[in-house]
């Protein structure tokens, strides 16, 4: 088993923003565990992809939860028709393959769960399983990387200090409008002049931050928005849909989400 599957086959389209590829390449060949940070929509778990797919390794995607245990990682014995066999987590098993890790939302997991990981991201990279008495060494070509998205952390859910301390950060945010404009072009299939306006309503609403918005539009939502245009729907309607509908329910802050929108288009 060597993870083919988890390979990718074409590359993902990734529109570098600054030094990113460099800066996780140097990572990954000095084995520093990255943690990307930023917010939602912006292009961390693409960035991973395309790493994964420019490195050629596998990449394992684990979407971390509160419900998360330490065995949904590493693994757990199971009672099968041949008796119990033991069956390795994900983590487990890119750990032994060689695999990009890709721990996404790691907030998100209790931090009993997290701990697993310390003896990986510390100069040991040895994973323990405790339950079969093993000692699993890291593939040299093991990697971990996970996200954090530092908008809406609140101080109960929050990664312990000995945790980030083990990571190496690069900061993601919105490309500029410029760039933000032709990704969306490109990966809705729409015009880069409607683009542009997507992107200036979304600039206008990350600056709403502060008036019931948590986060303004992000490159994803854009996104979802062209590909409606793209489909014939009308552009004022795909903005209601896509954009202010999803962003808040709160009377005020659609209509001056909605007064935006007109203003830009
Ligand atoms: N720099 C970029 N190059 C190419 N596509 C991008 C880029 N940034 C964002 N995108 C597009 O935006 C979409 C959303 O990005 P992605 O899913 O990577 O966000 P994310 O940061 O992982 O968000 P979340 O925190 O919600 O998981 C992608 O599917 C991709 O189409
Ligand atoms: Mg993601």
């Amino acid at each position: 088993m060597s993870l083919d599957h988890f390979r990718m086959a074409e590359e993902p389209f990734y529109t570098p923003v600054a030094g990113e590829i460099a800066l996780f390449e140097a990572a990954f060949h000095e084995h520093v565990p990255l943690m990307l940070k930023g917010p939602t929509g912006c292009g961390k778990t693409r960035f991973v992809e395309h790493m994964a797919w420019r490195l050629r390794r596998p990449l394992v995607t684990i979407a971390c939860h509160e419900d998360m245990t330490a065995a949904d990682l590493v693994g757990r014995y199971l009672l099968e028709a041949e008796g119990t066999v033991w069956r390795d987590g994900p983590l487990t098993e890119a750990v032994r393959h060689g695999a990009i890790c890709y721990l996404d939302e790691i907030v998100e997991a209790r931090q009993d769960t997290t701990v697993v990981i310390h003896p990986l991201t510390d100069e040991r990279r040895v994973l323990p399983l405790d339950k079969r008495n093993e000692l699993v060494a890291a593939h040299p070509d093991f990697f971990l990387v996970i996200s954090y998205n530092p908008g809406y952390q609140s101080a109960v859910k929050d990664l312990k200090e000995s945790t980030k301390q083990r990571f190496a950060a690069i900061d993601f945010g919105y490309a500029e409008p410029a760039r933000e404009a032709a990704i969306v072009a490109q990966e809705a299939g729409i015009a880069v002049e409607v683009a542009e306006k997507l992107v200036r309503i979304a600039i206008a609403s990350r600056n709403l931050g502060g008036h019931g918005l948590e986060e303004g539009a992000s490159t994803r939502t854009l996104i979802r928005t062209g590909k409606l245009v793209a489909r014939g729907i009308a552009l004022a309607d795909a903005c209601d849909m896509a954009i202010v509908a999803p962003l808040t329910d709160d009377r005020d802050t659609r209509g001056a989400l909605r007064s935006v929108v007109s203003a830009c288009l």
